[in-house]
């Protein structure tokens, strides 16, 4: 297949590119490295020239913070819908769109609201869609569990009030098998979340992390909610993640049932393990 890949120097993207290459497809890579910026490709005119040749779309590009030109609305929704409108229009039918866990009905975030309406935007087009919406993922290499691994490091665990927040995470081996079979499945059109097998609360997940590390357990140091808050509001020039909404996103916690996924993928994702935190993909068939 030829595969139109965006965002294919991301941590996601350059794991599903690695897999699509050793799968003998062949990549046009799109991201602002590869000279096309999302911020000017708000036509599906601008795109139809990219899918010259093109047999699958994987949109796979997208910020967690905004910056100047760096924009959620133009970068979750209006580019990407401009890119399935061409799709629909260049006849190349079967388009993944890389969402994320909680762009749903209870989305809040402007993240979130951004990713669900060019969710809302695909799954209204008749083409062999599929929307996936993956938790924390984690692996060598993404931003989020970069830095929760430095904060896992340490003396005490800061968490947010009680730390108590769910997550579910999953690695990045789970995400690839997900799109890898995306292309070739028969049933389309479906929306997929994308989570690990375990459910546990920040505050474990950083211990879970330390022991990854070598370290052992440390003491929880709880932030109140609104001490948290007044630090992002400063913390968020050091590091874009550390935004006051983020940290209303992570407050909320996020979960869901793993089982579609499961089912889809004709095994259960990959339980934690420590060697996985610094791991890419796993080749299937890999013992763990
Ligand atoms: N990592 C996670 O835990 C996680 C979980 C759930 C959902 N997601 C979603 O998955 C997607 C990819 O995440 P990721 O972790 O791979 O992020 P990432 O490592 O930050 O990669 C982002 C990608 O987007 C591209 N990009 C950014 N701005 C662009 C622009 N203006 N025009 C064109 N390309 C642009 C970047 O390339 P250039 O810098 O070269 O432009 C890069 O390839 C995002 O939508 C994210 O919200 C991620």
């Amino acid at each position: 297949m030829n595969v139109l890949l965006t965002g294919a120097n991301g941590f996601i993207g350059r794991n599903i590119e690695a897999a699509l290459l050793a799968a003998g497809h062949q990549v046009r890579r799109v991201s602002r490295s590869y000279g096309t910026d999302f911020s000017s490709m708000l036509s599906p005119d601008d795109w139809l020239a990219h899918l010259d040749g093109i047999d699958a779309v994987i949109n796979s590009v997208g910020i967690i913070a905004e910056r100047g030109a760096q924009q959620f609305e133009l970068l979750h929704t209006l580019a990407p819908a401009a890119l399935f409108h061409a799709c629909l229009q260049a006849g190349v039918c079967r388009v993944l769109q890389i969402s994320a866990l909680g762009a749903d009905a209870t989305a809040f975030s402007a993240y979130h609201l951004s990713k669900r309406a060019a969710d809302d935007c695909l799954r209204n087009l008749d083409l062999e869609w599929f929307v996936l919406r993956p938790s924390l993922i984690y692996g060598q290499g993404g931003k989020s569990a970069d830095l929760f691994m430095r904060l896992a490091t340490l003396p005490f665990i800061p968490v947010i009030a009680d730390g108590q927040q769910k997550l579910q995470p999953v690695h990045i081996s789970d995400v690839v098998a997900t799109v890898m079979r995306c292309l070739t499945s028969q049933e389309t059109r479906k929306t997929l979340d994308i989570v690990g097998t375990e459910t546990v609360t920040f505050a474990e997940w950083l211990q879970w992390m330390r022991l990854a590390q070598g370290l052992p357990r440390a003491p929880v140091f709880p932030i109140p909610y609104s001490m948290a808050m007044a630090f992002a509001r400063v913390g968020k020039f050091f590091n874009p993640m550390l935004q006051p909404e983020n940290l209303r996103m992570l407050q909320a916690g996020y979960s869901a049932d793993v089982q579609p996924l499961a089912q889809f993928l004709g095994r259960t994702p990959l339980p934690v393990e420590s060697r996985l935190f610094f791991t890419d993909v796993v080749p299937s068939g890999s013992a763990i």
